[in-house]
């Protein structure tokens, strides 16, 4: 009988012992700790750590700067100035890089909702009344006519009033894929000649840039 009062107590002592031991500091052993810490990097959490050690992640280009097998940047700002001078810049692409027939399909597929499949800015969205902005008529209007591919590049670029701008649903070289298409059917209907192309006008690495659709993966 006294033995085993004597175990109850001394167990009962270790107890209390034990459970009065104070806050823990050690967080003590961690099994597997890549699942118990997450490595991975939080969406929309701060880059700053990142960038401090060197790693410019998710952060644009810098200024000036031409990603590989991609075309010179367009030098002018969205500002009035910007448009004013954009009839200097001068389609960089040659003839055989121009590529009518898939220019055609882009235009069909990104313009031709709105500026019509016959460029008379009679398209099915502006036709039906759903878009109630006159999109330009491309064709007919002396001003598209007049207007050089310098300035349509930047209104493609940046948008024009009530339409979008088409930077990141059409590369560079793209867009001025489709302005020639534009001048091209231009020029057949007044039956004038299309601006002859000319390779000169910027330094063009332009024969790689072909992200066309697909992205790389
Ligand atoms: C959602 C309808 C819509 C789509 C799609 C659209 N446009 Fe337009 N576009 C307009 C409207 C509206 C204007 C008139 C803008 C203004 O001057 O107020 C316009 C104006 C223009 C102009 C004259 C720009 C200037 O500087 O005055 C050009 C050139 C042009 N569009 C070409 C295109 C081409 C090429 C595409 C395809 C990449 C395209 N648009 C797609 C609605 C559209």
């Amino acid at each position: 009988m006294k033995k085993v009062l004597f175990v109850t107590c001394s167990l009962a002592l270790s107890v209390a012992m034990i459970s009065c031991g104070g806050p823990r500091k050690e967080p003590g052993r961690a099994y597997m700790p890549d699942m118990a810490y997450s490595r991975a990097y939080e969406t929309y959490s701060s880059t700053e750590a990142l960038s401090s050690k060197g790693i410019n992640y998710t952060s644009t280009p810098v200024e000036g700067t031409v990603a590989r097998g991609e075309m010179a940047a367009y030098p002018f700002k969205n500002d009035s100035t910007g448009y004013a001078r954009s009839a200097e810049v001068k389609n960089p692409l040659d003839s055989a890089s121009r590529d009518m027939k898939e220019a055609e399909r882009l235009y069909l597929i990104n313009c031709g909702i709105c500026h019509g499949t016959k460029l008379d800015g009679n398209g099915p969205l502006y036709a039906s009344g759903v878009f109630p902005a006159a999109p330009r008529n491309l064709v007919g209007d002396p001003l598209m006519i007049a207007m050089t591919e310098g300035t349509m590049f930047h209104s493609l670029t940046y948008g024009k009033n009530t339409m979008g701008s088409y930077a990141s649903q059409l590369s560079t070289k793209q867009r001025w894929m489709i302005t020639a298409y534009v001048k091209e059917q231009q020029a057949k209907k007044t039956g004038t000649a299309a601006p002859a192309a000319t390779a000169a006008a910027a330094p063009a690495p332009a024969a790689k840039d072909s992200a066309v659709a697909a992205p790389k993966k």
